[in-house]
């Protein structure tokens, strides 16, 4: 079945790397009808809007959006547009996979995990934040609640059942940030009792960070706070090869928003040559999402295969090739 999707194609590289991804999902037979929508820098050059309602209507209207990054403009009081799509539709779990590909520049070969990032509340809620007008003082809020807490680690379980996956990792700092983190830990022990088929650890995340770098493949799914999630899994991004591999999920009840985690790159924009594939996996996250299961999985297949063989790869990962190229790569691949 044809299904409508809102897609993005953002700035800086984001038009590149969007409109390569979308000739891959077309060669894959996605079966996607694309509705187009303006945000970022695009949208305010045709518009006047960073984000016109045009495009919000567009979302709330198709559920799931593929979005290529944005560029937010310094000061102009807009702090972020990413941040803004995000409370707007009440994207609560931000899931970032990181999985080692074979030829990929990582220093590592046997990393699949799944970061689960609480995505609305935390330290990122900006609410009672001040700064003493004499510059001698600033005090910001961490916020916690036990719905906020209880249904991104529900979330989590149900992520790692329906994926098959074996253990979830409450990463927490409840020795030091006893309130808003010890309440998340103790939410996460109790919603860990509803799911016995699951192991479920817990870790201090200074430690998480030694034993990421350590021992990778010891976690499997990974459930923590905002400010924590958010280091971490760049910390995982880190961990097999860097951005241009990077994918991310946000995701709410009836809205889901799928991206790269890089930025617009402005430095490489225009020069064809920025790589696709955290789009190209965002795209996957996007079909599972969709419950086209097959698809997302032949699309990762081809990914990784293109990577291992460095067929007509960027030069981020160590290729000569272009965007355009390794689309091509990963079209014969996906047919
Ligand atoms: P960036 O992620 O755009 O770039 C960092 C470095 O990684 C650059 O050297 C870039 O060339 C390289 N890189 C990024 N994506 C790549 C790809 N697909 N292939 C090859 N190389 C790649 O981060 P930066 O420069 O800090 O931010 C640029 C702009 O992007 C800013 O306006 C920022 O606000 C925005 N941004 C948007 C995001 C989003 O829409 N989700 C996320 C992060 C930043
Ligand atoms: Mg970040």
């Amino acid at each position: 079945m044809t299904e409508q999707i809102t897609v993005i194609r953002g700035d800086g590289i984001g038009p590149e790397i969007m409109d390569a991804s979308l000739r891959v999902l077309d060669a894959l037979g996605a079966d996607l009808a694309v509705d187009f929508q303006l945000a970022g820098l695009a949208a305010q050059d045709e518009t006047g809007e960073l984000l016109p309602q045009a495009t919000l209507d567009s979302i709330e209207r198709t559920g799931i959006a593929l979005k290529a990054p944005l560029t937010t403009p310094v000061g102009g009081g807009f702090k972020s547009l990413n941040v803004a799509l995000r409370k707007h539709f009440d994207l609560y779990a931000n899931v970032r996979p990181a999985i080692s590909f074979r030829g990929s520049m990582s220093r590592y070969e046997n990393v699949d995990l799944i970061t689960v990032r609480e995505n609305t509340e935390g330290a990122y809620l900006g609410e009672g934040a001040f700064t003493a007008p004499d510059g001698s003082r600033a005090e910001s809020k961490m916020i916690a609640t036990r719905t906020g807490c209880e249904r991104i680690v529900r979330f989590a379980f149900e992520l790692a059942r329906r994926a098959g996956r074996k253990r979830v990792t409450v990463v927490h700092k409840a020795n030091i940030l006893k309130d808003v983190t010890g309440m998340f830990l103790s939410v996460a022990r109790e919603v860990a009792s509803d799911y016995v088929d699951i192991d479920c650890d817990d870790m201090i995340v200074d430690n998480a960070c030694m034993q990421l770098v350590m021992r990778p493949e010891r976690f499997d799914v990974i459930v923590t706070t905002n400010l924590f999630g958010d280091i971490l899994s760049d910390l995982c991004a880190g961990l097999v090869g860097g951005l241009g591999l990077a994918p991310g999920a946000n995701i709410g009840e009836k809205t889901a928003m799928f991206e790269a985690v890089h930025g617009s790159a402005p430095d490489i924009a225009g020069r064809g040559i920025a790589n696709p594939c955290a789009l190209l996996l965002a795209a996957a996250q996007m079909l599972e999402h969709m419950e086209k299961h097959d698809k997302a999985r032949r699309l990762r297949v081809a990914i990784g295969d293109a990577i291992s063989h460095g067929d007509r790869t960027t030069p981020d990962l160590g290729g000569q090739g272009t965007t355009e190229t390794f689309a091509d790569a990963l079209c014969e691949r996906v047919r």
